[in-house]
Protein backbone atom coordinates (compact mmCIF):
# COMPACT_ATOMS: atom_id res chain seq x y z
CA UNK A 1 0.00 0.00 0.00
CA UNK A 2 1.78 3.74 -0.55
CA UNK A 3 2.56 5.41 2.11
CA UNK A 4 -0.03 8.00 3.51
CA UNK A 5 -3.11 5.54 1.85
CA UNK A 6 -4.76 3.78 5.11
CA UNK A 7 -6.87 0.91 4.76
CA UNK A 8 -9.92 0.24 7.22
CA UNK A 9 -8.24 -1.22 9.77
CA UNK A 10 -5.57 1.46 10.13
CA UNK A 11 -8.31 4.09 10.17
CA UNK A 12 -9.75 1.69 13.15
CA UNK A 13 -6.89 1.39 14.84
CA UNK A 14 -6.05 5.30 14.67
CA UNK A 15 -9.98 6.01 15.92
CA UNK A 16 -9.30 3.47 18.39
CA UNK A 17 -6.32 5.02 19.70
CA UNK A 18 -7.61 8.36 19.74
CA UNK A 19 -10.52 7.54 21.50
CA UNK A 20 -8.84 6.11 23.88
CA UNK A 21 -6.60 8.76 24.78
CA UNK A 22 -9.51 11.07 24.99
CA UNK A 23 -10.62 8.73 27.43
CA UNK A 24 -14.06 7.47 25.47
CA UNK A 25 -15.32 4.69 27.04
CA UNK A 26 -15.99 1.30 24.63
CA UNK A 27 -13.87 3.12 21.74
CA UNK A 28 -13.62 -0.33 19.98
CA UNK A 29 -16.93 -0.80 19.60
CA UNK A 30 -17.83 3.02 18.99
CA UNK A 31 -14.79 2.40 16.22
CA UNK A 32 -16.69 -0.63 14.80
CA UNK A 33 -20.14 1.23 14.93
CA UNK A 34 -19.30 4.27 12.89
CA UNK A 35 -17.00 1.74 10.20
CA UNK A 36 -20.31 -0.27 10.18
CA UNK A 37 -22.42 2.97 9.14
CA UNK A 38 -20.37 4.25 6.59
CA UNK A 39 -19.94 0.19 5.33
CA UNK A 40 -23.40 -0.34 5.25
CA UNK A 41 -22.63 -3.51 6.88
CA UNK A 42 -23.66 -5.01 10.03
CA UNK A 43 -20.74 -4.98 13.25
CA UNK A 44 -19.72 -8.41 12.18
CA UNK A 45 -18.90 -7.50 8.03
CA UNK A 46 -16.73 -4.70 8.77
CA UNK A 47 -14.14 -7.94 9.02
CA UNK A 48 -14.33 -8.23 5.73
CA UNK A 49 -13.41 -4.69 4.88
CA UNK A 50 -10.57 -4.58 6.43
CA UNK A 51 -8.42 -4.83 4.02
CA UNK A 52 -9.97 -2.26 1.81
CA UNK A 53 -9.13 1.40 1.41
CA UNK A 54 -11.89 3.50 1.32
CA UNK A 55 -13.45 6.69 -0.47
CA UNK A 56 -12.06 10.07 0.19
CA UNK A 57 -15.51 10.90 1.40
CA UNK A 58 -16.14 7.84 3.75
CA UNK A 59 -12.16 9.03 5.42
CA UNK A 60 -13.74 12.30 5.74
CA UNK A 61 -16.91 10.70 7.53
CA UNK A 62 -15.13 8.69 9.95
CA UNK A 63 -12.74 11.57 10.72
CA UNK A 64 -16.03 14.02 11.81
CA UNK A 65 -17.48 11.25 13.47
CA UNK A 66 -14.02 10.75 15.57
CA UNK A 67 -14.08 14.57 16.22
CA UNK A 68 -17.85 14.02 17.83
CA UNK A 69 -16.77 10.88 19.88
CA UNK A 70 -13.56 12.66 21.30
CA UNK A 71 -16.52 15.22 23.26
CA UNK A 72 -18.45 11.74 24.61
CA UNK A 73 -21.68 12.72 22.31
CA UNK A 74 -23.04 8.89 22.06
CA UNK A 75 -22.14 6.78 18.82
CA UNK A 76 -26.44 6.44 18.00
CA UNK A 77 -26.24 10.16 17.64
CA UNK A 78 -23.20 10.58 15.47
CA UNK A 79 -24.53 7.77 12.94
CA UNK A 80 -28.11 9.23 13.83
CA UNK A 81 -29.37 5.47 14.55
CA UNK A 82 -29.91 2.72 16.43
CA UNK A 83 -31.39 -0.73 16.30
CA UNK A 84 -34.42 -1.05 18.16
CA UNK A 85 -36.75 -4.14 18.68
CA UNK A 86 -34.90 -5.50 15.22
CA UNK A 87 -35.73 -2.20 13.47
CA UNK A 88 -33.73 0.91 12.68
CA UNK A 89 -34.49 4.05 14.45
CA UNK A 90 -33.06 7.31 13.51
CA UNK A 91 -31.70 9.37 16.74
CA UNK A 92 -30.72 12.66 17.19
CA UNK A 93 -30.12 15.06 20.35
CA UNK A 94 -34.18 15.92 20.34
CA UNK A 95 -34.53 12.96 21.70
CA UNK A 96 -33.74 9.67 24.37
CA UNK A 97 -31.44 6.95 22.69
CA UNK A 98 -33.94 4.41 22.70
CA UNK A 99 -32.21 1.41 25.26
CA UNK A 100 -32.81 -2.36 25.77
CA UNK A 101 -34.45 -2.60 28.59
CA UNK A 102 -37.58 -0.89 26.57
CA UNK A 103 -37.65 -3.74 24.36
CA UNK A 104 -38.97 -5.64 27.21
CA UNK A 105 -41.43 -3.03 27.96
CA UNK A 106 -42.54 -3.43 24.35
CA UNK A 107 -42.64 -7.31 24.49
CA UNK A 108 -45.45 -7.02 27.66
CA UNK A 109 -47.39 -4.72 25.74
CA UNK A 110 -47.17 -7.00 22.39
CA UNK A 111 -48.42 -10.14 24.24
CA UNK A 112 -51.10 -8.34 26.12
CA UNK A 113 -52.21 -6.87 22.21
CA UNK A 114 -52.20 -10.25 20.79
CA UNK A 115 -54.71 -11.32 23.05
CA UNK A 116 -56.84 -8.75 22.46
CA UNK A 117 -59.71 -8.90 19.50
CA UNK A 118 -60.55 -6.20 17.23
CA UNK A 119 -58.85 -2.54 17.28
CA UNK A 120 -57.22 -2.09 20.90
CA UNK A 121 -56.47 1.48 21.34
CA UNK A 122 -52.60 2.09 22.50
CA UNK A 123 -51.30 5.79 24.30
CA UNK A 124 -47.54 5.60 24.24
CA UNK A 125 -47.15 8.23 26.55
CA UNK A 126 -43.84 10.37 26.56
CA UNK A 127 -42.63 9.10 23.17
CA UNK A 128 -39.14 10.18 23.12
CA UNK A 129 -37.72 8.84 19.15
CA UNK A 130 -41.48 6.82 18.73
CA UNK A 131 -39.28 3.60 19.25
CA UNK A 132 -42.36 2.23 21.53
CA UNK A 133 -44.81 3.07 19.07
CA UNK A 134 -43.22 2.60 15.98
CA UNK A 135 -42.72 -1.19 16.91
CA UNK A 136 -46.18 -1.82 18.40
CA UNK A 137 -47.56 -0.20 15.03
CA UNK A 138 -45.49 -2.89 12.91
CA UNK A 139 -46.20 -5.67 14.97
CA UNK A 140 -49.72 -4.92 16.20
CA UNK A 141 -51.30 -3.45 12.47
CA UNK A 142 -55.07 -3.58 13.66
CA UNK A 143 -54.23 -2.07 16.68
CA UNK A 144 -54.68 1.98 17.09
CA UNK A 145 -51.36 3.77 18.07
CA UNK A 146 -51.64 7.56 20.18
CA UNK A 147 -48.51 8.29 21.20
CA UNK A 148 -47.46 11.74 22.98
CA UNK A 149 -44.99 13.79 24.05
CA UNK A 150 -44.09 17.46 25.22
CA UNK A 151 -41.22 17.99 22.92
CA UNK A 152 -42.19 19.18 19.61
CA UNK A 153 -38.51 18.10 18.21
CA UNK A 154 -39.35 14.68 19.88
CA UNK A 155 -42.33 14.11 18.25
CA UNK A 156 -40.65 15.49 14.66
CA UNK A 157 -38.05 12.45 15.07
CA UNK A 158 -40.82 10.32 15.94
CA UNK A 159 -43.05 10.89 13.15
CA UNK A 160 -40.02 10.63 10.64
CA UNK A 161 -39.34 7.22 12.16
CA UNK A 162 -43.33 6.35 11.87
CA UNK A 163 -43.15 7.82 8.29
CA UNK A 164 -39.59 5.69 7.69
CA UNK A 165 -41.25 2.22 8.79
CA UNK A 166 -44.34 2.85 7.27
CA UNK A 167 -46.58 2.44 10.22
CA UNK A 168 -49.01 4.56 11.73
CA UNK A 169 -49.74 5.95 14.58
CA UNK A 170 -51.18 9.55 16.03
CA UNK A 171 -48.64 11.71 17.58
CA UNK A 172 -49.68 14.61 19.99
CA UNK A 173 -48.14 17.14 22.03
CA UNK A 174 -49.09 17.28 25.10
CA UNK A 175 -48.91 17.03 28.84
CA UNK A 176 -48.87 13.19 28.92
CA UNK A 177 -52.35 11.92 28.54
CA UNK A 178 -53.97 15.26 28.70
CA UNK A 179 -57.03 16.00 26.53
CA UNK A 180 -57.79 12.15 25.61
CA UNK A 181 -60.94 11.05 26.67
CA UNK A 182 -61.79 9.16 29.73
CA UNK A 183 -62.17 5.78 29.18
CA UNK A 184 -61.06 5.79 25.87
CA UNK A 185 -57.50 3.65 25.96
CA UNK A 186 -57.31 -0.14 26.25
CA UNK A 187 -53.38 -0.25 26.99
CA UNK A 188 -51.12 2.82 28.32
CA UNK A 189 -47.43 2.09 27.75
CA UNK A 190 -44.66 4.49 28.52
CA UNK A 191 -41.17 4.90 29.61
CA UNK A 192 -41.67 8.22 31.67
CA UNK A 193 -38.63 10.49 33.02
CA UNK A 194 -37.67 8.73 36.35
CA UNK A 195 -34.02 10.25 37.27
CA UNK A 196 -34.44 11.99 40.42
CA UNK A 197 -32.97 15.37 39.63
CA UNK A 198 -29.92 15.74 41.71
CA UNK A 199 -29.03 11.90 40.09
CA UNK A 200 -28.94 14.00 36.80
CA UNK A 201 -25.90 15.69 37.53
CA UNK A 202 -24.40 12.65 38.11
CA UNK A 203 -24.63 10.61 34.79
CA UNK A 204 -22.37 9.58 32.95
CA UNK A 205 -21.19 12.50 30.58
CA UNK A 206 -22.59 10.98 27.15
CA UNK A 207 -26.17 10.86 28.74
CA UNK A 208 -26.06 13.95 31.09
CA UNK A 209 -24.13 16.34 28.95
CA UNK A 210 -26.08 15.06 25.37
CA UNK A 211 -29.65 13.21 26.13
CA UNK A 212 -32.77 15.76 26.64
CA UNK A 213 -32.89 16.65 30.32
CA UNK A 214 -36.60 16.71 29.74
CA UNK A 215 -36.38 12.82 28.66
CA UNK A 216 -34.35 12.13 31.79
CA UNK A 217 -35.41 13.91 35.06
CA UNK A 218 -38.09 12.97 37.44
CA UNK A 219 -38.09 15.58 39.35
CA UNK A 220 -36.87 15.45 43.37
CA UNK A 221 -37.33 12.21 43.73
CA UNK A 222 -37.57 10.51 40.59
CA UNK A 223 -41.12 9.56 41.11
CA UNK A 224 -43.24 12.92 40.31
CA UNK A 225 -43.71 12.23 36.27
CA UNK A 226 -44.81 8.58 37.60
CA UNK A 227 -47.20 9.48 39.95
CA UNK A 228 -48.94 11.93 37.70
CA UNK A 229 -49.27 9.51 34.81
CA UNK A 230 -50.29 6.72 36.93
CA UNK A 231 -53.33 9.08 37.88
CA UNK A 232 -53.59 9.73 34.55
CA UNK A 233 -53.80 6.16 32.87
CA UNK A 234 -56.14 5.49 35.74
CA UNK A 235 -58.48 7.66 34.01
CA UNK A 236 -57.83 6.92 30.37
CA UNK A 237 -58.14 3.26 30.49
CA UNK A 238 -61.03 1.35 30.25
CA UNK A 239 -62.17 -1.40 33.37
CA UNK A 240 -59.77 -4.15 32.55
CA UNK A 241 -56.88 -2.25 30.50
CA UNK A 242 -53.41 -2.46 31.19
CA UNK A 243 -50.87 -0.19 32.36
CA UNK A 244 -47.20 -0.86 31.54
CA UNK A 245 -44.48 1.70 32.43
CA UNK A 246 -40.50 1.19 32.29
CA UNK A 247 -38.95 2.20 36.06
CA UNK A 248 -35.23 2.68 37.12
CA UNK A 249 -33.74 -0.67 38.60
CA UNK A 250 -34.49 0.75 42.10
CA UNK A 251 -37.88 1.99 41.67
CA UNK A 252 -39.80 -1.20 42.35
CA UNK A 253 -41.29 -0.82 45.64
CA UNK A 254 -42.01 2.73 44.83
CA UNK A 255 -43.72 2.03 41.79
CA UNK A 256 -45.77 -0.70 43.39
CA UNK A 257 -46.77 1.54 46.51
CA UNK A 258 -48.05 4.25 44.26
CA UNK A 259 -49.67 1.90 41.71
CA UNK A 260 -51.38 0.15 44.86
CA UNK A 261 -52.49 2.34 47.34
CA UNK A 262 -54.10 5.64 45.50
CA UNK A 263 -55.24 4.01 42.35
CA UNK A 264 -57.69 1.59 40.63
CA UNK A 265 -54.68 -0.63 39.64
CA UNK A 266 -54.62 -4.32 40.48
CA UNK A 267 -50.87 -5.62 40.07
CA UNK A 268 -49.48 -7.80 37.38
CA UNK A 269 -46.10 -8.24 37.20
CA UNK A 270 -42.81 -7.02 37.44
CA UNK A 271 -40.56 -8.03 34.41
CA UNK A 272 -36.88 -7.69 34.88
CA UNK A 273 -34.31 -7.00 32.03
CA UNK A 274 -31.69 -8.39 30.63
CA UNK A 275 -29.39 -7.86 33.72
CA UNK A 276 -32.23 -9.19 36.32
CA UNK A 277 -33.57 -5.99 37.32
CA UNK A 278 -36.82 -5.56 37.71
CA UNK A 279 -37.92 -2.86 35.39
CA UNK A 280 -41.25 -3.16 33.97
CA UNK A 281 -44.26 -2.45 36.18
CA UNK A 282 -47.83 -3.97 34.83
CA UNK A 283 -51.29 -3.72 36.01
CA UNK A 284 -54.78 -4.62 35.05
CA UNK A 285 -57.32 -1.10 35.76
CA UNK A 286 -60.16 -2.71 37.97
CA UNK A 287 -63.60 -2.06 37.27
CA UNK A 288 -65.32 1.45 37.32
C1 LIG B 1 -37.36 8.52 28.95
S1 LIG B 1 -37.82 9.35 27.47
C2 LIG B 1 -38.60 7.99 26.64
C3 LIG B 1 -38.55 8.08 25.15
C4 LIG B 1 -39.00 6.80 24.44
N1 LIG B 1 -40.36 6.44 24.79
C5 LIG B 1 -38.05 5.66 24.73
O1 LIG B 1 -38.46 4.73 25.44
O2 LIG B 1 -36.91 5.67 24.25
C6 LIG B 1 -39.14 10.35 28.08
C7 LIG B 1 -39.86 11.26 27.08
O3 LIG B 1 -40.89 11.90 27.83
C8 LIG B 1 -41.08 13.23 27.36
N2 LIG B 1 -41.77 13.94 28.45
C9 LIG B 1 -41.24 14.43 29.59
N3 LIG B 1 -42.21 14.96 30.36
C10 LIG B 1 -43.38 14.78 29.68
C11 LIG B 1 -44.73 15.11 29.96
N4 LIG B 1 -45.09 15.72 31.10
N5 LIG B 1 -45.67 14.79 29.04
C12 LIG B 1 -45.33 14.17 27.89
N6 LIG B 1 -44.06 13.83 27.57
C13 LIG B 1 -43.09 14.14 28.45
C14 LIG B 1 -39.69 13.69 26.99
O4 LIG B 1 -39.74 14.72 26.05
C15 LIG B 1 -39.07 12.38 26.45
O5 LIG B 1 -39.22 12.34 25.05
Amino acid sequence: MPEGVRNWEALLAQGRTRLEQAGIDEAPIKIRWVAAHLLGCGLLGVLRHLAEVPAPGAVHAFEAALVRLETDEPVQYVIGETDFMGVRIHCDARALIPRPETEVLVGCAEAFLRDRPGTPVVADVCTGTGCIACALAQRIPRARLLATDLSPGALALARQNARALGVSVEFIQTDLLDGIAEASVDLVVSNPPYVATAACGRLPRTVRDFEPRLALDGGSDGLRVISRLVEEAARVLTSGGRFMMEIGDDQADAALEILCTTTPFKIQTLRSDFAGRARVATAERTKR
